[in-house]
């Protein structure tokens, strides 16, 4: 009998197709995302689930899934995912690295130059009718962050990391970097992170959000940074206080920022970063074109048929559970 797969979303891509043919598959069509009680309900019996990273799965549901024998994530970051519980059992688990490097990099991008030039706030200007009511263009209208000699500070660099890095070495930036184990690269010079956020006109997150990153960028450090700097995270939102961040914010210390993800998704409507003007805000976008998108998933499907398959998943993020002799 074919081993039952769920899928937790109508993914894009074509492999997907490929997978239905390894399984008896079922997807989740919606409306809306899937809720973690109906994800119990519809894991019961299954040997595969293909998620996305709006999925927890947490010890509790891993443990009350004997049968489960993989994981895949459509996603780089697997922070919702309790890798330990899975690795314990020798369940693998897939994620999606490479193809979203480039863009998340442009999104990180589109992020430092909307906030250093106030793009989003200008927007609302023109449209709410602000620039017709007023009429008051002056020399220092909507004056923003020159990009250009400014100093980039890369706080992990990784693959999306050194894509920032690419990105800035051509807008004229000096680059420099933190990493958590030491990495050479030609045109970056690593430094220790408090010396990065003192001396960095911008720094940028590119880090995977574990028990050592979680709050990394604390009020402490947040106080660090150089006066004015402006901050953009595309990792996740539990790497920063973000109360600490909006502070900052408010009271000038940092001229803006932008932000991608949160600790909280969807974002609560009390949070202190949107009330705001300085804040340039984003769904946790970051790898959203419909390219990328298809690729993540046709590697999340590849890694689930490789695993029907009695073959290691082509990426996986705990490895370790190949290695063991069974159980
Ligand atoms: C996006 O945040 C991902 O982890 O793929
Ligand atoms: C700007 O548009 C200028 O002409 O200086």
């Amino acid at each position: 009998m074919d081993k039952k797969v769920f899928v937790t979303h109508a993914l894009p891509g074509e492999r997907i197709l490929a997978l239905s043919a390894h399984c008896d598959m079922n997807v989740w069509l919606g409306p809306g995302l899937l809720a973690a009680e109906a994800l119990r309900e519809e894991l019961a019996g299954c040997q595969g689930l293909l998620c996305l990273l709006t999925d927890r799965i947490d010890r509790e549901l891993v443990e009350a899934m004997p049968q489960l024998k993989f994981v895949s994530s459509m996603s780089v970051g697997v922070d919702h995912v309790d890798v330990a519980a899975l690795t314990e059992r020798g369940i693998p688990l897939g994620h999606t690295p490479g193809v979203l490097v480039e863009t998340t990099a442009d999104t990180t991008f589109a992020l430092l130059l909307a906030a250093a030039r106030r793009i989003v706030e200008a927007d609302r200007f023109v449209r709410q009718g602000e620039w017709r009511r007023e009429n008051r263009w002056s020399p220092d209208f909507f004056t923003g962050k020159d990009v250009e000699g400014a100093t980039l500070g890369i706080v992990g660099l990784g693959a999306i990391g050194q894509a920032v890095a690419r990105r800035a070495a051509a807008f004229g930036m000096q680059v420099q970097a933190w990493n958590r184990s030491p990495r050479q690269l030609p045109g970056i010079s690593l430094v220790e992170l408090d010396t990065l956020l003192q001396s960095s006109d911008f720094v940028s997150l590119h880090l995977p959000l574990t028990a050592e990153t979680c709050g990394l960028l604390d009020a402490r450090r947040i106080a660090l940074m150089k006066p004015g700097a402006v901050l953009v995270n595309t990792a996740r939102g539990g790497i920063v206080d973000e109360r600490a961040l909006a502070e900052a914010l408010a009271s000038g210390a940092l001229f803006a920022a932008g932000i991608d993800v949160f600790e909280e998704e969807p974002v609560p409507e009390d949070h202190p970063l949107l009330g705001l003007p300085n804040v340039v805000l984003a769904p946790h976008i970051g790898s959203a074109t419909a390219r990328t998108r298809a690729r993540m998933a046709d590697i999340a499907a590849d890694n689930a048929i490789a695993a029907l398959s009695g073959e290691p998943m082509p990426h996986c993020v705990n490895p370790e559970v190949y290695r063991r002799g069974p159980d």
